[in-house]
């Protein structure tokens, strides 16, 4: 064998890899900085509605308050399910993983969409919109039906953050609610190239369509180390119980080589722009009776983190809090992840279409060589 086609060394990881040109976000790892379409996420964080960051996302350009009125109306419109796929989300087992029904039914939503199989931007764009509202309504359905409440249409007289939250807790947010949730939606919107974007990437370089893309990006957020790490938190939070117990259990974890779930982050290497509106939301929403203290825990895991391994919180660790206070249950924390980031995924698979290659990299075999093949009968 030709020693030239053994070199190369991968990248583990494939970290500082450019795998794609992108103008939809940008991940500022010194300055610890987030940019959508070149606006500071400090400029956009609580000054536009999710609708508006998903319209920039999409186009390129903040709406004018007319199209900010069209899509927010195009997507309530879109918050319908078929019949089929909510019986399917009904009789999904009680205890499946939300995320995995999610996927599930995403999967099964592809064969009733009026444009499967077709990938033009137009057809893109009427699907992209449709993904995003029924991503929220499954969820908020799965809630519903598991929860035995009724399960809610979409209110044309709320926006779309007013209206997941209505759909999924059953009842109409408060208005600081509202507005702390529209905005962890904005921050959870895109994330430069994220696994769970970029392999939403490679399935549509193969001119798979979006809805399968949209599958893959939520196969992969799901795992602990991206966007399953919220569930995660919320877990650990828990088990702590008290802010005077935080040393021995985060020292007892780093001694046993553990990964504390929230923290550490491959781009940045320093604070996170959205842990810092999530913890003040964190601090400012009332908490719910018995859970005063999981902000407390937070904030002495947070120092004593810091004070060990100098890594910071990411955008998990105080969405879990934030989530939690909002009345969510744990395990919908990454579905909610997947409703904010179907718009990135959504920009994202549209940008691949338009200036498409197939994303094939390369690996180094360390398998064997020269073998001689044993027929079956002699293989004892
Ligand atoms: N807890 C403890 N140590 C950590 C953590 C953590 N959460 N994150 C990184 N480190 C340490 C590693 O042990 C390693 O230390 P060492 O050099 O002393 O061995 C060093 O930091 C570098 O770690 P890597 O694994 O090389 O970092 P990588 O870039 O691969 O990991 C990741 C990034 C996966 C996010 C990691 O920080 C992690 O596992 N975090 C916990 C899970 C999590 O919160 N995921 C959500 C990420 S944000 C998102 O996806 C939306």
């Amino acid at each position: 064998m030709d020693g030239s086609k053994r070199r190369g060394q991968p990248i583990r990881g494939l970290e500082g890899v450019v795998a794609a040109e992108t103008s939809l976000s940008f991940v500022d790892a010194d300055n610890g900085k987030l940019y959508y379409r070149g606006y500071d996420i400090d400029e956009l964080a609580g000054r536009v509605c999710f609708e508006e960051a998903v319209h920039l996302l999409w186009t390129g350009s903040l709406p004018s308050r007319g199209c900010l009125e069209e899509l927010r109306s195009e997507l309530i419109a879109d918050m319908r399910l078929p019949q089929q796929v909510y019986e399917m989300i009904r009789l999904a087992p009680p205890s499946a993983d939300p995320m995995v029904v999610l996927r599930t039914a995403i999967s099964a939503l592809d064969l009733f969409d009026p444009d499967t199989g077709r990938n033009t931007e137009a057809a893109n764009l009427r699907k992209g919109k449709r993904l995003l509202a029924q991503v929220a309504t499954i969820v908020a359905s799965l809630h519903q039906l598991r929860s035995g409440g009724a399960v809610r249409s979409a209110d044309r007289s709320l926006d779309f953050a007013g209206n997941v939250l209505y759909m999924f807790l059953g009842r109409e947010p408060e208005e600081f609610e509202r507005s702390v949730f529209d905005t962890l939606l904005v921050l959870h919107a895109d994330h430069g190239l994220a696994a769970s974007t970029f392999a939403a990437r490679v399935t549509v370089s193969t001119l798979a369509g979006m809805h399968s893309a949209i599958c893959a990006g939520l196969a992969n957020l799901n795992g602990p180390l991206h966007g399953g790490a919220n569930r995660k938190v919320i877990e650990m939070l828990e088990e702590i119980g008290g802010p005077e117990r935080v040393e021995a259990y985060i020292d007892g974890m780093l001694a046993r080589g553990q990964r504390i779930m929230g923290f550490g982050h491959r781009i940045y290497k320093t604070q996170d722009p959205r842990s810092r509106y999530l913890r003040r939301f964190a601090e400012e929403l009332p908490r719910r009776e018995g859970r005063e203290d999981l902000l407390a825990v937070s904030s002495r895991i947070e120092s004593l983190v810091y004070e060990r391994k100098g890594i910071y919180p990411n955008v998990d660790f105080y969405s879990a809090t934030v989530q939690e206070a909002l009345g969510i249950p744990k395990e919908y924390f990454t579905c909610i992840f997947a409703v904010a980031r179907t718009a990135g995924w959504v920009a994202h698979v549209m940008e691949q279409f338009r200036d498409n290659r197939l994303i094939r990299p390369t690996s180094k075999y360390i398998g064997g060589f020269d073998k001689t093949f044993v027929p079956i009968g002699d293989r004892g």
